[in-house]
């Protein structure tokens, strides 16, 4: 249903249903509302936000996630986003960060989103998740290339990337959690990953 203000969604940019996929170290899920309370706790840090645009709150609220969660779910049920929840293989299947993938508009020229609890950086885990979503997205799904973005000062983010294949298109100015910065624009294309992904001889 939409109000008469907005604008029905485009049958084009519409998502399939979150798979479960899988890594050599991780299982990533569809989000789920039960997630609500370990985003609480594990979220609002200033080491995951400060490269965050400016909509997220900050200090964040006590309801922050439960809100956020509300509209992922809705955008999950109209199959406009698809959200993972990124878990350890043979762990708990407790949340432990979160990625997120949606259809190139044509206009927003950013694609994929993520974010993992400090606890866990520095393991290639993100490389890992950001992988699979990727294969998924443009090798399962087909589609010919992803528009990436990140925060100029955002390294871990920016190297993801770039060790996908990604090549930069533009630089302008955005805001962040932690003021005014330089959005990296990027493009993916299934060709560039694909030569990126292959084992070296
Ligand atoms: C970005 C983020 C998900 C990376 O997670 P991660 O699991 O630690 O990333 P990886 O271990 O896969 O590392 C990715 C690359 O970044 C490099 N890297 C990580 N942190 C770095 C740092 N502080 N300085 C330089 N390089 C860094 C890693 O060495 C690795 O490159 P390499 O394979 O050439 O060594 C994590 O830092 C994060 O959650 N940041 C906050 C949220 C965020 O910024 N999201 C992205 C918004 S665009």
């Amino acid at each position: 249903m939409t109000t008469p203000d907005e604008k029905p969604f485009p049958e084009r940019l519409r998502m399939p249903a979150t798979p479960v996929l899988e890594t050599e170290r991780l299982i990533l899920r569809p989000l789920r509302e039960s997630d609500a309370p370990v985003i609480q706790r594990r979220f609002p840090q200033w080491e995951i936000v400060q490269y965050l645009h400016n909509e997220v709150p900050w200090p964040y609220p006590d309801d922050g996630a439960a809100v956020n969660m509300a509209q992922c779910a809705e955008k999950m049920a109209k199959r406009q986003q698809c959200y993972w929840a990124i878990t350890l293989k043979g762990g708990d299947d407790e949340l432990i960060g979160r990625i997120d993938l949606w259809a190139d508009d044509g206009v927003r020229r950013d694609q994929r989103g993520f974010w993992l609890d400090p606890a866990f950086w520095g393991r290639g885990l993100m490389t890992e998740a950001a992988n699979r979503v990727t294969d998924f997205a443009l090798v399962e799904l087909g589609w010919p290339h992803l528009w990436l973005s990140n925060a100029e000062a955002n390294i871990a983010s920016h190297r993801v990337k770039e060790k996908q294949g990604a090549t930069v298109i533009e630089r302008t100015p955005r805001g962040y959690v932690s003021g005014p910065g330089t959005k990296v624009t990027w493009l993916l294309t299934r060709e560039a990953w694909i030569a990126h992904k292959a084992p070296p001889p």
